[in-house]
């Protein structure tokens, strides 16, 4: 079905490998749009609960944009060139299921953009982060001068940026790049697989929840504080029929998110321009936490906890 990711489902994990290992699986347009269609994919299939990112043969989780595609690029190719990117790898960043990297080798470029804008990481030691842009006289245009700097702070991220230099497995771990080393490559995605199995007993919807919030604290499309410019023009409804890309702004807030509750901000805390809708996390986790305790899966937790048996959720 794609040409440049293989695809696999087992036990509700969609495992996408990027698929272009003499090219250390670099990011061409054939693969950005695939990885286009595989986001939908995981948003619209019903049994895919989680999914797994890694990348093809021995050397590369990936090994950044294809630079062979750059040459003759004008400023407005470049610049769209970016916001189609960054609007992929928001829509990665936003899934209401979770998706990790598992990275082995270089993850350099849009490839470190790619593993960053998934919910987590997981790593051999062999990895190699960086941002490496600079050495072409560019800047990471996937998300990479957030992300980076949203997950290791901006004094390391700048430092990493400028002097393009790579990040090895254990620097990237003691920084917060990654969650995980896994000693064995080879163990690499059977850990992962594990991880996300323990997840996948959790309560669907309060999953969705929490990666919301988390992604509101982290800044990824927020407003009026948002480093990004996109259009985030997709559904984020995982059990509810599947995403659908919409260029509706009416059930949206000022940040491209689907509004829950009627989504207004109840803190009373307003943008740096005067505004009222700054989608305030503390108040979006207030609404989200009442719309847990209307879910069946809110009920079934609570009554397993009490009942001293292990809980069954539906994700309803
Ligand atoms: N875009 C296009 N092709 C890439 C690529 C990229 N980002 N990264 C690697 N490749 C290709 C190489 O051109 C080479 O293709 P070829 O065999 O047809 O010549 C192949 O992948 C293997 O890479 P090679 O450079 O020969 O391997 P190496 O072990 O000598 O070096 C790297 C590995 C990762 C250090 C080196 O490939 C590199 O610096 N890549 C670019 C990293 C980068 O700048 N990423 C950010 C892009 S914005």
């Amino acid at each position: 079905m794609y040409k440049t990711l293989l695809t696999d489902l087992s036990d509700n994990i969609f495992t996408i490998t990027i698929n272009r290992p003499d090219k250390l699986n670099a990011l061409n347009k054939a693969v950005m749009d695939e990885l286009g269609q595989v986001v939908d994919e995981i948003y619209s299939n019903k049994d895919i609960r989680s999914a797994i990112i890694t990348g093809a043969g021995q050397r590369a989780f990936v090994a950044g944009a294809d630079i062979s595609e750059f040459q003759g690029l004008t400023k407005e190719e470049g610049q769209a060139l970016a916001a189609k990117g960054q609007d992929i790898f928001m829509r990665i960043a936003s899934s209401p299921k979770p998706i990790a990297a598992a990275i082995h080798g270089f993850a350099l470029g849009g490839g470190c953009e790619l593993a960053m804008a998934c919910h987590f990481r997981l790593c051999s030691q062999d990895a190699k982060f960086g941002q490496p842009e600079v050495n072409l006289g560019l800047i990471p245009g996937y998300g990479g001068t957030q992300r980076l700097t949203q997950l290791v702070g901006r004094g390391r991220a700048i430092e990493i940026m400028l002097s393009a230099r790579m990040v090895e497995a254990t620097e990237a771990h003691v920084m917060g790049l990654v969650n995980y080393i896994v000693e064995e490559p080879n163990e690499l995605l059977t850990k992962t697989r594990e991880l996300l199995s323990i997840i996948n007993e959790k309560a669907p919807i309060a999953i969705a929840r929490i990666i919301e919030c988390a992604n509101i604290a982290a800044g990824d499309g927020t407003g009026a504080r948002n480093g990004f410019s996109t259009d985030d023009n997709w559904e984020a409804d995982p059990f509810g029929g599947g995403a659908t890309p919409t260029h509706s702004s009416a059930a949206r807030d000022a940040h491209g998110n689907v509004r829950h509750g009627g989504g207004s901000d109840t803190s009373g805390i307003t943008d740096s321009e005067g505004g009222s809708n700054v989608r305030n996390g503390f108040a979006r986790e207030q609404e989200a936490f009442g719309e847990c305790f209307a879910t069946e899966d809110m009920k079934e937790g609570a009554a397993a906890f009490l009942a001293k048996r292990k809980p069954k959720f539906t994700g309803q």
